[in-house]
C-alpha cells in the first residue's frame, strides 16, 4: 500500500492507495473515529458492485447506506437536500464520519453535505473511478451544478482521509478509464516531464489494468496534487489554477455538448489540454511539436483529441468562447488560461485576448475539418 501525505496544518490527511483497501476499511476507519454508526452515499450503481465489500469490511460498524441516483443529475438542490435530511434523520454529530463510495458525482455531493451538517462534519472519499482517485477525491473541493453551470455552488470542505482501492477499476468501463487517465496525464503536462515520458511508455498497459502501472501513475497524481493543494488550497494564488490545464477548452467544449453523455468531462479535458498546446504554439510559447507528441499519445490510445472527434462543427469558435466567458474563474481581470512552454512546463497566462482566442480556434475546427489528420 501507498501512502501519500496531504500537508495542511490541522486538516491534513492521508491518501491510501492499494488493493484490498474495502475489504479491510474496518481497521483503518477505527483509527479516525469512535462512531460506531457509519453513512455511507453511494449510487445505485457503485451499490451493487461493491457497497457489499465495504460492508463487509466495515465489520463491527453498523453500515446505514444513503443510495443517490447514478449521474451528474444528482448534483443538485434536491439531491443535496434529501442527503442533509437523511443525515440529520440519523442525528450525526459533527464528530461523525459519512463515507463517499463513488466517482466525483457521490464524492463533490457527499463533500458538500458534510460541509453544511452541523456547520461541518467529517467524511471519508472512497473514490472508485479512475477520475476521481486522481483528481475530484482530493483536495477538498465540493459542490453541485445549478440550472445556470457546474460546480457553482459548494465549498472547500477536507476529508478526513482518502482510501483509493485499485480493485474499484476492475469493472470499470473502458471509455471512463481513459477519460479518467486525462487527469493523470495532465500532472505531467503540468510541471513533470519524466512522469509524462513514463505515460507515453506505460498508457497502455495502465489502462488494460495492470496493478503495478496503476498504483504508480494514481501515487504520482496524488503526489503532485498533494503538493499543489498544500502550496494554493483555495486557489487564490495561481498554483492551483495550473489544474485547470484543458478545463478552460474542455468547459467550452462540454457546454457545447450540453454535458452530455457524447463527451465526458476527461475527453473534454483531453482534447482541451491539446487545444491549449497548440494555443500555446500558435502564439510562439512552445513548440508545435510539442502538441503533436500530446495528440499522437492521445491517438495512440484510442482517446479523443480533437474537438471533430465530440461533433464540434467546423464554425463553432464564437460559441465555444461565449461559453468561456460563462465560465466561473472568468474574474474582473479576464479569464486565466492555463498554456505551456513545453511538455511538462505550464503556467496561467492572464492577459490572453479572448479575440486571440477566437481566431485560434477558428483556424483550428477549420484545419481539422479541412482534413488534418485526426488521428494525428
Ligand atoms: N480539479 C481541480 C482542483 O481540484 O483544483
Amino acid at each position: 500500500m501507498i501512502d501519500v501525505p496531504v500537508a495542511l496544518n490541522d486538516r491534513s490527511y492521508r491518501i491510501s492507495i492499494g488493493s484490498g483497501l474495502l475489504a479491510t476499511a474496518g481497521e483503518r476507519l477505527a483509527e479516525l473515529t469512535r462512531a460506531k454508526r457509519i453513512p455511507v452515499v453511494t449510487d445505485a450503481h457503485v451499490a451493487d458492485r461493491l457497497l457489499p465489500k465495504l460492508t463487509a469490511g466495515l465489520d463491527g460498524f453498523e453500515v446505514v447506506p444513503i443510495v443517490v441516483a447514478p449521474g451528474e443529475p444528482s448534483k443538485s438542490f434536491g439531491e443535496l437536500e434529501r442527503l442533509v435530511d437523511a443525515l440529520l434523520g440519523l442525528e450525526v454529530k459533527r464528530s461523525d464520519v459519512v463515507l463517499a463510495l463513488g466517482g466525483g458525482v457521490i464524492g463533490d455531493l457527499t463533500g458538500f453535505a458534510a460541509s453544511i451538517v452541523k456547520r461541518g462534519m467529517n467524511f471519508i472519499q472512497v473514490p472508485t473511478s479512475l477520475l476521481a482517485m486522481v483528481d475530484s477525491s482530493v483536495g477538498g473541493k465540493t459542490g453541485i451544478n445549478t440550472p445556470r453551470g457546474k460546480n457553482l455552488v459548494g465549498a472547500f470542505h477536507q476529508p478526513l482521509a482518502v482510501w483509493a482501492d485499485l480493485d474499484c477499476l476492475a469493472t470499470l468501463p473502458e471509455r471512463e478509464m481513459r477519460a479518467g487517465y486525462a487527469e493523470v496525464v495532465k500532472y505531467g503536462l503540468i510541471g513533470d516531464p519524466a512522469f509524462y515520458i513514463w505515460c507515453e511508455a506505460n498508457a497502455a498497459r495502465l489502462l488494460a489494468g495492470d496493478r503495478e502501472a496503476l498504483a504508480h501513475a494514481v501515487a504520482q497524481s496524488c503526489r503532485a496534487k498533494a503538493a499543489i493543494v498544500a502550496a494554493d488550497e483555495r486557489e487564490t494564488g495561481d498554483i492551483r489554477a495550473l489544474l485547470n490545464l484543458g478545463h478552460t477548452f474542455g468547459h467550452a467544449l462540454e457546454a457545447e455538448t450540453g454535458f452530455s453523455s457524447r463527451l465526458l468531462h476527461g475527453e473534454a479535458v483531453a482534447i482541451g489540454m491539446a487545444q491549449a498546446l497548440r494555443f500555446s504554439a500558435a502564439r510562439g510559447l512552445c513548440a508545435g511539436v510539442e502538441a503533436e507528441r500530446l495528440t499522437a499519445h492521445l491517438a495512440s490510445i484510442g482517446m479523443m483529441a480533437w474537438a471533430q472527434q465530440a461533433g464540434i462543427a467546423a464554425d463553432a469558435a464564437p460559441r465555444l468562447v461565449a461559453h468561456m466567458l460563462q465560465d466561473k474563474k472568468m474574474t474582473d481581470a479576464g479569464l486565466p488560461f492555463i498554456l505551456a512552454r513545453s511538455i511538462g512546463d505550464a503556467f496561467v497566462a492572464k492577459d490572453v485576448p479572448l479575440e486571440a482566442v477566437t481566431t485560434f480556434l477558428d483556424a483550428d475546427l477549420k484545419a481539422e475539418y479541412g482534413g488534418r489528420s485526426v488521428a494525428a
